[in-house]
């Protein structure tokens, strides 16, 4: 039973340590009506799903969104963004999302990055 337990905890760990990365840019909005909440409120820490990462159970899942601070390169705005980062909400699909898998509400982009320009985010989904 200790075994089991044991495993099972690991295996627990292990998911909420994976980790991936997409492209994302950011859309100016509005912000309501969304597809997934049409006029609630869900304030601005929410993103929209590309093709490659929606599906029909993609509304109100939480995904925490981080500029990879281990790549020098990138325009990390918090350089300790793997700890912190930002944890958005998804309000719906945005098709094509202009070539990128995830478009953020502005100022969710421009709490993680400097980046005038789609760049790559590493993400986890919470929830
Ligand atoms: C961006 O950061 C500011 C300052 O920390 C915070 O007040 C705001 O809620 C953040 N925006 C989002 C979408 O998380």
């Amino acid at each position: 039973m200790k075994e089991v337990i044991f495993v099972i905890t690991m295996l627990l760990c292990l998911k909420l340590a994976t980790s991936d990365t997409a492209q994302a840019f950011y859309y100016t909005g509005p912000y309501v009506p969304s597809y997934c909440f049409n006029t609630q409120q869900n304030g601005e820490k929410i993103v929209k799903l590309g093709n490659r990462l929606w599906n029909e159970h993609s509304c109100g899942n939480v995904y925490k969104v981080w500029c990879k601070s281990d790549v020098t390169s990138q325009p990390c705005t918090d350089p300790r963004g793997t700890t912190f980062g930002e944890i958005v909400e998804v309000v719906g699909p945005c098709d094509d999302c202009n070539g990128v898998d995830m478009l953020l509400s502005q100022s969710a982009f421009f709490n993680i990055t400097t980046s005038t320009v789609p760049f790559e985010i590493t993400y986890s989904r919470l929830l």
